[in-house]
């Protein structure tokens, strides 16, 4: 179980770097995983919908795999466990739960949730399957970059990975229609340090300050 760091949490941002060389034999165990997933989920999304699945693969030989499916990359082999991260691109079909779970714990009236799975029904049945993916691809990547200081913050380490074969790991993994692959990120303990990286200046991306 990795010691959750006392840093503060700008210390922990500024500390994560992708790290692509991990220690082949240290593991993290399934439960700690689900941990920092069930903490990532704290993240706010669309309307609530938390339209993001996840796929984790320990099983060595399956990593083997997938490390063929991301252009053979070795952290996806090397990592204790691979995070993937998929979108919900039906994320409306969560609306009655979503809503139903807020109102049974006393957040909303029976009003206000009558209406708001109403309002998120029409919406999102309504609005065409590539808003749909891009609303999703957003809120994954919010969570995503959560999980990747929760790591940090219990001393492991990550690298986003948007470089693999999606159709063949829809096609390995047997993703159904209603979920598509956005990310892969290998989680654990660095064998060698991130590359250094430079970041825009603050004038570059300020573009406008009235
Ligand atoms: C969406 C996304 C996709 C990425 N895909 C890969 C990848 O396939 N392989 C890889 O080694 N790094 C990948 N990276 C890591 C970036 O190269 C890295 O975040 C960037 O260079 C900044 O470095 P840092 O994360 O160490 O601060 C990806 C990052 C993001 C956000």
């Amino acid at each position: 179980m990795g010691k959750i760091s006392e840093k503060s949490l700008t210390d922990v941002m500024k500390e994560r770097h992708s790290v692509r060389k991990y220690d082949p034999n240290f593991t993290i165990s399934e439960q700690e995983i689900k941990d920092i997933i069930k903490d990532a989920a704290s993240a706010p999304s669309s309307s609530n919908l938390q339209p993001w699945r996840f796929i984790v693969i320990q099983d060595q030989e399956t990593k083997k795999e997938l490390r063929t499916i991301a252009y053979n990359q070795e952290q996806v082999e090397t990592a204790s466990a691979v995070v993937a991260v998929l979108g919900d691109k039906e994320m409306y079909k969560s609306t009655e739960k979503v809503y139903q779970d807020a109102y049974v714990a006393g957040f909303m009236d029976k009003g206000s949730m009558e209406q708001l799975i109403a309002n998120a029904n029409r919406t999102y049945t309504n609005a065409p399957e590539e808003v749909r993916k891009n609303i999703a691809t957003f809120d994954a990547g919010l969570i995503s970059m959560q999980l990747m200081l929760i790591a940090k913050e219990r001393g492991y380490d990550t690298v986003p990975m948007a470089g693999f074969d999606k159709q063949k790991f829809i096609e390995r993994f047997n993703v159904s229609e209603r979920y598509f692959p956005i990310l892969l990120l290998p989680i654990g303990k660095a064998a060698a340090p991130a590359h250094n990286t430079t970041r825009l200046p603050l004038e570059d991306i300020i573009i406008q300050s009235v």
